[in-house]
């Protein structure tokens, strides 16, 4: 978090909270989020696509009230990809105009929701959906503004289980064959579809500018032949090109995150040039980051239970340090085999540090937080260690795995704290059985 310091003693302070009180007030594990992070990512990400059109905050990466609310105040627009993101944003709030709907299976249920509610617009992911949608606009007598989502054949450089606009997926109407073209025509041949625009997105945990560049290439190659099939007139509704999210963040010091005031102009130009080669007016550019804006300022704390070291063979030993919670709120590492950067926030140890491994509370070898990590060698039930950058996809794909109650997420901003998601609790689990 950009207002984290760690003090003489050695405690780590966020936002003018020291560590030690919260997890004394509000236990552990715990999610601690340092909110003017939070908040002035928001508006960085504003500052940078702002004048070329606006910020979608991807609410996947981590959604509850409080988040929609800063969301909504810092001027962002927001994504939702299922009918509890949607509930969730609408309860904040959220004006539905500046909502967008996801998803590559939504049911009609949350289909008609958004409908309902007046989101902004839907983004199309299917040919069954063309119909679908059409529909359900149809029985309610409104016109529906979409977007075609375009898998532009762009792999991008990270990890294969999150890259999603390779050819070989679920999501979007593929470039290749005409797809995403004949998505185009039935749209344009609807009588309640109105189609605003063109999306994609290449994936997540990106380092690299050249994905983005040749997805804005593709995409606005796609609008060159709607022009060429439809003219000009017809295709200047389509006045949003969104490039989604996928902005990499840094898990690690050696992590280098793109400068995204460069990758908003260097886009931007992609866009104008493109647009102004077959006479468009430069469409509105639309992004998507999740992780960029929640990510960075979030940190778990943990105590930690048990210290163990298992012996390898051949004199070697490996140090497990056994953490109170585990996959059930991180299965990045486990999934992804993503790291993450770990501290000992709760002392200053002069000890030796030790090749470690953080492990879970939970009923498999697999369950490890971070694979090898240096920790000071005294570390003892009890300490408080702090995993960075959590804030991403760790509560949003949280589990209840052995019955093990979700954290609470605390929020902590001028050397106050409030809780934005609490703990849950066995009563919460038992409310569900029959
Ligand atoms: N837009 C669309 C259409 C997406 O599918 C996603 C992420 C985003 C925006 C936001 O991407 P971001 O800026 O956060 O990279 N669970 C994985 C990440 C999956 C991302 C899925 N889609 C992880 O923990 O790394």
């Amino acid at each position: 978090p950009r207002n984290a310091v760690r003090g003489e003693s050695g405690e780590l302070t966020i936002a003018g909270v020291g560590v030690a009180e919260l997890a004394e007030t509000y236990g552990t594990p715990l999610f601690v989020v340092d909110e003017a992070d939070f908040r002035s990512r928001c508006s960085d990400m504003m500052e940078a696509f702002g004048p070329y059109g606006r910020v979608h905050y991807a609410s996947k990466a981590f959604l509850c009230t409080e988040i929609a609310r800063w969301v909504e105040q810092e001027g962002l627009s927001l994504d939702v990809c299922s009918g509890g993101e949607l509930a969730i944003a609408l309860h904040a709030g959220f004006p539905s105009e500046r909502i967008a709907l996801h998803g590559n299976n939504k049911s009609e249920a949350e289909l008609a929701a958004a409908l309902d509610a007046g989101v902004g617009h839907v983004v199309l992911d299917s040919m069954i959906e063309i119909e679908r949608l059409d529909a359900l606009a149809g029985e309610r007598g409104v016109v529906a503004d979409v977007l075609v989502r375009v898998t532009v054949g762009v792999e991008a450089h990270t990890h294969e289980f999150i890259s999603t606009a390779h050819e070989d997926q679920k999501f979007g109407f593929s470039l290749a064959g005409g797809v995403a073209m004949e998505a185009v025509r039935r749209v344009f041949a609807t009588d309640n579809l109105r189609l605003v625009g063109l999306h994609s997105h290449i994936g997540s945990q990106i380092f690299d500018m050249d994905g983005f560049e040749l997805a804005a290439h593709r995409v606005l190659g796609l609008l060159h032949d709607v022009v060429a099939e439809f003219g000009l007139e017809k295709t200047s509704q389509m006045a949003i090109v969104d490039l989604g999210g996928g902005l990499g963040i840094s898990y690690l010091p050696e992590d280098r995150p793109l400068p995204i005031g460069a990758v908003a102009e260097r886009l931007a130009e992609i866009v104008r040039k493109e647009s102004a080669a077959v006479g468009l007016p430069m469409p509105t550019l639309a992004v998507e980051p999740g992780r960029a804006i929640a990510g960075p300022g979030t940190v778990t704390l943990y105590r930690v239970g048990t210290v163990k070291d298992v012996e390898l063979g051949g004199g070697m030993t490996r140090r497990y340090v056994s953490v109170d919670g585990g996959m059930s709120d991180n299965i990045r590492t486990v999934l992804y085999d993503a790291e993450y950067d770990v501290r000992l926030v709760s002392r200053v140890s002069d000890a030796d540090a030790v090749v470690s491994r953080v492990v879970g509370k939970h009923c498999e070898s697999g369950d490890i937080v971070i694979k090898d990590c240096w920790l000071p060698g005294d570390l003892a039930p009890g300490d408080l260690i702090a995993v960075a950058a959590t804030g991403a996809y760790c509560y949003s794909m949280s589990s209840r795995y052995n019955m093990t109650m979700r954290p609470a997420v605390v929020g902590v901003a001028g050397g106050e704290s409030r809780v934005i998601l609490r703990r849950e609790t066995i009563a919460d689990f038992l409310r569900l059985e029959t």
